[in-house]
């Protein structure tokens, strides 16, 4: 039996050689219930290069993807355009394969894969460190090297096939999705992945990622085709995802209300239900999302665009619920920018839970708009009024928003 999938060529002598993980369910931390790929390309000229690797288990696949191309002994060049282990982690079994082979990495690339395969052979590897503009002929083919630092890791780098307008883009611009085809005009719903992806993966470094398309645009480059290293290969308008990035980035919202909550006698939920009534009655979009009901993944994909947030909890040992209190550790390492936000909830004896709320808020630099809403045990008439005039109030502003 052969693995599961052959090599994709993308262009004459540029294959696909990577491998479906379609088992994957939580990517450290990250629930990815569609799968995904760790895609390498094989680039077969006079001379030859691997571009990135896949995760260290999946080693046998990859080498019997590059077998039904090449042997693999004649791989000349090794490219780690990234040190993350889902591309990096079978660097040890190929470079014992080709122990003459050159690794080509950044700086931090090779301090990187130093580091972590300490003691794993890297001593012996023949590493060649590149930079922006840094250039490699093989032969007919010539492929530029292009730093992307936090793209999403200070040692990222981009490998651009200059004849064919190819950039591989390791994890930018990728996509957790399992699937048996290459292209994202081959499957539906990439840019919702690419969204989602961005947000969990990319959002905290919107700012690097503004200048790296301004580096990109300063090289002149004309890119026809992007293969990231997860997903499929964006082959037909490869542009919409690099507008797509530049829309993110620059935090751009459409009017959108998400009320994240979690509950303990459905007293905070009710509030949530009627803060949405109130939303929806002004005509803005609105989401109710409970933390224990929504991938928290997919939650933060809707936070991507979202202009508005209300976060419930209600009050457990005079503090946040712990799954609020998780979420919000969560959501605040991946600083999103301009959001604002309120946060409500209710409590039985002395409360605690919504000043704890808006304190993660504010550390996470959210703007508050105004003192959030609690309620002592269920509430009453005239809480449920407060609740629906204040999703009344969210809406208004989530109008007013920077929009796309
Ligand atoms: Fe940063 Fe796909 O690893």
């Amino acid at each position: 039996m052969g693995n599961e999938y052959s090599p994709v060529e993308l262009a004459k002598g540029v294959y696909w050689v990577g491998v479906v993980d379609w088992n994957i369910r939580d990517f450290h931390g990250y629930v990815t219930p569609k799968g995904t790929t760790y895609n390498a390309y094989l680039i077969v000229d006079e001379k030859i290069a691997l571009v990135d690797t896949v995760k260290s288990h999946f080693a046998g696949e990859l080498i019997k993807n590059i077998q039904k191309i090449i042997d693999p002994t004649r791989i000349d060049y090794v490219i780690s355009n990234h040190v993350e282990m889902d591309h990096s982690g079978s660097l040890p079994v190929i470079m014992r394969l080709i122990p003459d082979a050159k690794l080509i990495a950044t700086k931090r690339g090779k301090d990187g894969l130093c580091h972590h395969f300490n003691g794993m052979g890297c001593n012996e590897w023949n590493f060649e460190v590149v930079e922006t503009g840094s250039e490699l002929s093989l032969g007919k083919k010539t492929l530029m090297f292009i730093e992307a630092t936090m793209l999403h890791w200070p040692d990222s780098m981009h490998t651009y096939i200059k004849e064919d307008k190819i950039l591989l883009s390791n994890d930018a611009f990728g996509q957790h999705i399992a699937s048996s085809h290459r292209f994202n005009d081959e499957v539906g719903d990439v840019m919702d992945a690419a969204a989602e992806y961005y947000a969990n993966i990319l959002m905290p470094f919107g700012s690097q990622i503004l200048n790296y398309v301004d580096k990109v645009g300063k090289l002149g480059i004309e890119i026809d085709m992007i293969a990231p290293c997860h997903g499929v290969i964006w082959r037909k308008d490869p542009a919409q995802i690099i507008a797509a990035y530049g829309r993110w980035a620059n935090a751009e919202t459409v009017p959108k209300v998400l009320i994240i909550y979690d509950t303990m006698w459905k007293s905070t939920e009710r509030m949530g239900k009627a803060m949405l009534d109130g939303v929806r009655a002004a005509g803005v979009e609105v989401k109710l999302l409970n933390l224990k009901k929504n991938d928290w993944s997919a939650i933060i994909k809707e936070v991507l665009d979202a202009p508005v947030i209300a976060v419930g909890s209600p009050t457990l040992n005079n503090g946040m619920y712990p799954s609020v209190a998780g979420f919000l550790t969560y959501l605040k390492g991946l600083r999103p920018k301009g959001k604002k936000s309120v946060a409500f909830g209710s409590f039985g004896w002395g409360g605690g839970a919504v000043k704890a709320v808006e304190n993660e808020l504010i550390a996470g630099g959210f703007e508050i708009m105004e003192p959030g809403l609690q309620i002592k045990f269920r509430p009453n008439k005239d809480d449920f009024k407060a609740c629906y005039e204040m999703g009344d109030r969210l809406a208004k502003i989530a109008k007013i928003s920077k929009v796309k």
